[in-house]
């Protein structure tokens, strides 16, 4: 067992066997899931994720029973295959906590408390940034919070094996280091195909329409440019990769859509897209046209403002902020 000590001369135990049942203690907004998300995603079990997959509502409290009983049902089946999990709700309660290591010790997996160190006015704090749905009451963070330093010396008495501070464990290596696999394996540096020319796909759209993403080989619809569709159930969406936009070798897309100067015309329509947000409004008729260049009419002149300005000032207040 590691072990170190503080200037007071309390033992520091800093361990995490594997297999192990790991309990994250600590207030609303003390960071546990941003901890527990050092883990692999299948090794962490989170008790708003498990409210919300029976409720549609991760703050929804009076969902926690259904939300405990299935998070406990797939922790069971885990514990049985010796498989290291972290377990990630407040954890303030005695009662609660009795009933994880009860469970590890009837499968013989060693259990780990961690205890979140993060100031109670930091947790208050917090609760401000999040939507209404997820802010917790300041009184609230204060009880629990209270609760959970008063438990800390009793922890090993409950008859966790090991009792540490998230101050202590080096958990950031493990994060990068899965960040860095995924990107390696992106970019094709593991030996592997890797995204190739998706991932300025990725880029721009973002990870949900990728694997709707696919290339028409051979098709002239662009002008001879390489074209793609997004294609589900019953709508398709298409795009031309153009690889010199204004002249400057930029790379970017451009959306097939409807003539903005004729009604009757049928010919092509291109539309940048910037990004997922494009789509959408494709979809669902909400496409500003000043963009769109018809390859027969052109541009709609009588539509020329310049709204690029109003697209870049939430993102520019974004940044700024
Ligand atoms: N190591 C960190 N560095 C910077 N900010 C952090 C860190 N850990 C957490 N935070 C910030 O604190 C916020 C709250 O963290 P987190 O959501 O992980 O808390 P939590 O304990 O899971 O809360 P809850 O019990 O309500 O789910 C995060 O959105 C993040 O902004
Ligand atoms: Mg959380
Ligand atoms: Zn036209």
């Amino acid at each position: 067992m590691a072990r170190t000590f503080t200037a007071t001369l309390q033992p520091l135990d800093t361990t995490i066997p594997d297999p192990a049942l790991i309990v994250l203690i600590g207030a609303a907004g003390s960071g546990k899931s941003t901890f527990a998300s050092t883990w692999a995603p299948s090794q962490v079990l989170e008790l708003d994720a498990f409210r919300a997959m029976v409720s549609d509502e991760a703050g929804d409290q009076a969902a926690t029973a259904d939300a405990v009983a299935a998070l406990r049902t797939v922790l069971e089946a885990r514990l049985t295959r010796k498989k290291t999990t972290v377990v990630d709700a407040t954890h303030c309660e005695r009662a609660v906590r009795a009933g994880l290591v009860q469970a590890a010790r009837r499968h013989g997996v060693p259990t780990v408390s961690v205890l979140m160190g993060t100031p109670v006015s930091l947790c208050v704090i917090r609760q401000t940034a999040r939507t209404s749905d997820r802010a917790v009451p300041a009184d609230t963070v204060r009880a629990q919070h209270t609760a959970a330093v008063t438990a800390f010396p009793g922890l090993r008495g409950e008859g966790f094996d090991h009792v540490v501070f998230a101050d202590q464990l080096h958990r950031l290596e493990p994060l990068l280091q899965r960040a860095s696999d995924a990107r390696r394996a992106d970019l094709g540096w593991d030996g592997n195909p890797g995204l190739g020319p998706l991932l300025l796909v990725r880029r721009v759209f973002g990870d949900a329409v990728l694997p709707l993403w696919r290339w028409v080989e051979g098709s002239t619809l662009a002008g001879g440019d390489r074209v793609a569709e997004i294609t589900l159930g019953a709508d398709r969406l298409q795009l031309a990769l153009r690889t010199d936009i204004d002249g400057e070798g930029d790379y970017g897309f451009d959306l097939l859509t409807a003539c903005p100067v004729d009604d009757e015309c049928t010919a092509p329509a291109w539309t940048p897209a910037h990004s997922v947000t494009t789509l959408l409004d494709a979809l669902t008729g909400a496409l500003n046209d000043t963009d769109t260049v018809c390859t027969v009419h052109g541009d709609d002149q009588d539509d020329q403002d310049d709204d690029l300005e109003d697209l870049a000032a939430p993102y520019a207040d974004a940044v700024h902020a």
